[in-house]
């Protein structure tokens, strides 16, 4: 019993309140046993007394009527010492006493007021007694029986026949010895009251003890082992009383605490599971409100959990409430699309949304999950979990890739191509000298004139794809020098400026003023915008095309973005992966080195090169991007 003094204990309790009630109910008792034991006594003296005095005036009739008057004072003082009496005496009617042990009494009157004189004198008749109970000098307590004395004719001969009465007979007697039976009856009465007392006391507290205190006790010690934090434990207090109604509310409220840790356990697990997937984990409950978003849809999101929670933003875009009546029509969905942030970014993303049972947050244990993250109570069971994947890295990974195949492809390709170059110049070169030796030979309107004419232009162009394909494989030539784009670009138009009025197309150049100057060899990017630009102007329809021009610092500033638009035809997408590749061409006249050159020369300078086409509707048309990293 920790911190708890005996007498606080509810044992000396108990058997404090037992002993207190048993001796207030025993003192009654014995105050009202003595009482009615004690008048029992005194009455029984009372009876006694009447004859007794009746015997003692019979004694003195005869003396009396013998008129031996010494008989009668010897009767008195004979009768005045037997035990029990105290003394006898004998009044007239005045009230004077006549015979007395005590001489000198004789003679005295008794006063009215006395308490003898009260039997006869204040009393009515009827309620007269003939004995009264009083304190003598002594102390002692004196019971006086008051006898009257008749006059009878054997008197009249002294006393005349006037009277009725001739005097009282007062015969004293002493109360002392009822008083000591009394005592010692008392004394017995008391002992056996304490012994039942203490027996009543003693059974009444052991009882107690075992039925009450002791399984009261059990109780408030799994209480304090409760306190401190032990949840495995269950009371027996036997049978199925009040305290074994406590103990059973014990052991549920037990049961609902060790559930309702259990839940909390399981809920920090899911949330830390939650918080460290890198996915990013929205659940909305049936309406569309956030209930509980993990630190991924925080990252992902570029929200605060606090301030989303409860509300109902539309995360997952504008088709949200479509993906959520799949999930609950066709179970789980998934999707790709495009996610906006906070910030206003968008993000590519995979969406997978699947409709779960959730348990009620004010189930039994409610406020324990309610205490802790982003919950608010959820009307419904039901819910939507959205895992959203950020597929930002993975598209760039792809693109990455995709690039990376492209090199490797182009440079095995180049390889070759300079090989074939190489070895096709030197031929090429005699057939032309050859071609052109026969050609002057000829008269000018000789009908072969022509042909040799044919020959030796298509040798030419052979020399040009030729020249071509060794520019493209040769790596080393660049020369690069901090330069302004702007400028490169203009001077590009400039070149295909004929060809774009010829044709009646629009051009539209839109160049960004104080553009960072980029490391780039000049030539050769001029030489990378032309094949762009000319290979726009062929996928424009005679006189329905528009060009588009225009530079940009790259999002990330560390770079300069030129795009050459064109509202042409546009590249089908089986045809998309392919344009980059050498002598790959859809054109009759066409060489497919262009794309394939351009890209090489990007690629040396560190820069990046790719391409966006429509095919379909009013918007057709290509846009080829080329970022080229900023001078340092
Ligand atoms: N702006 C464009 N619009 C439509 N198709 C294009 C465009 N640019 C390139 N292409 C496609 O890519 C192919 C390869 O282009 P390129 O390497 O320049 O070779 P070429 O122009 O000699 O065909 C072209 O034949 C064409 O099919
Ligand atoms: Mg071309």
């Amino acid at each position: 019993m920790t911190g708890r003094s005996v007498l606080q204990s509810l044992r000396f309790k108990v058997a404090a309140t037992v002993v207190l009630i048993l001796a207030v109910a025993m003192g009654l008792v014995f105050a009202v046993q003595y009482r009615s034991y004690r008048h029992q006594m005194l009455q029984r003296l009372d009876l006694a007394s009447t004859p007794l005095s009746d015997v003692i005036k019979g004694s003195l009739r005869h003396a009396m009527q013998t008129r031996h008057l010494e008989q009668v004072a010897a009767i008195v003082d004979n009768v005045s010492r037997q035990s029990g009496v105290i003394k006898v005496l004998i009044l007239d009617k005045k009230g004077q006493i006549r015979f007395s042990p005590d001489r000198a009494e004789i003679g005295t009157r008794l006063p009215l007021d006395d308490p003898t004189c009260q039997i006869c004198h204040r009393i009515t008749p009827e309620n007269r007694s003939k004995t009264v109970m009083f304190a003598a000098a002594d102390g002692g307590q004196v019971f006086r029986n008051v006898n009257p004395i008749a006059n009878e004719p054997a008197c009249f001969g002294c006393h005349g026949s006037r009277d009725a009465l001739l005097g009282v007979l007062i015969s004293d007697f002493s109360v002392a010895g009822v008083e000591r039976r009394l005592a010692v009856e008392s004394r017995q009465m008391l002992l056996a009251l304490l012994l039942a007392a203490g027996v009543t006391a003693v059974a009444m507290t052991l009882m107690m003890n075992r039925l009450v205190v002791a399984r009261v006790e059990r109780v408030v010690d799994a209480t304090r082992l409760l306190g401190r934090g032990r949840l495995d434990l269950a009371v027996t207090v036997g049978s199925r009383d009040e305290i074994g109604e406590l103990a059973t509310s014990f052991n549920e409220m037990v049961e609902a605490l060790r559930r309702a840790k259990a839940l909390r356990e399981r809920k920090e697990l899911l949330e830390s599971v939650l918080d460290n997937i890198h996915d990013a984990v929205v659940v909305f409950d049936a309406g569309g409100t956030v209930l509980a978003l993990n630190h991924g849809a925080e990252v992902a999101f570029g929200l605060d959990a606090d301030e989303t929670v409860g509300l109902a933003p539309a995360l997952l875009g504008p088709g949200q409430e479509g993906l959520f009546g799949r999930a609950r029509r066709a179970g789980p969905v998934t999707a790709e699309l495009p996610l906006a942030r906070a910030d206003g970014g968008t993000f590519p993303a995979q969406v997978r949304v699947a409709l779960v049972d959730l348990p009620r947050s004010d189930s039994a244990a409610g406020h324990e999950v309610a205490a802790a993250g982003h919950e608010v109570a959820a009307a419904s069971s039901l819910a939507y979990v959205a895992v959203v994947r950020d597929l930002t890295e993975e598209k760039l990974k792809e693109r990455l890739d995709e690039q990376l195949a492209q090199t490797e492809k182009l440079a095995a390709v180049g390889r070759l191509a300079a090989g074939l170059a190489h070895e096709l110049n030197n031929p090429l070169g005699n057939v032309l000298m050859y071609a052109k030796l026969f050609e002057e030979r000829l008269d000018h309107d000789d009908p072969g004139a022509a042909n040799a004419r044919r020959i030796v232009d298509n040798i030419l162009r052979c020399r040009t794809i030729v020249r071509s394909l060794l520019d493209y494989a040769r790596q080393s030539e660049v020369r690069i020098a901090p330069t302004d784009l702007n400028e490169v670009v203009e001077r590009s138009m400039e070149l295909v400026a004929g060809q774009v009025a010829q044709r009646r197309i629009a051009c539209d150049v839109a160049l960004a003023r104080d553009l960072p100057r980029v490391e780039c060899d000049a030539r050769q990017m001029q030489q990378v915008l032309v094949n762009l630009l000319q290979n726009g102007i062929e996928a424009i329809e005679d006189g329905h095309g528009r060009l588009a021009l225009l530079t940009r610092p790259s999002a990330d500033g560390a770079g300069v973005v030129v795009a050459v638009h064109d509202s042409g035809r546009g590249i089908s997408p089986e045809n998309r992966p392919h344009v980059f590749e050498p002598f790959y061409t859809t054109k009759a006249e066409g060489t497919g080195l262009g794309l394939a050159i351009s890209h090489g020369i990007v690629e040396r300078h560190g820069g990046r090169m790719w391409l966006e086409s429509v095919v379909d509707g009013p918007e057709h048309g290509t846009t080829v991007y080329v970022e080229l990293p900023v001078a340092t």
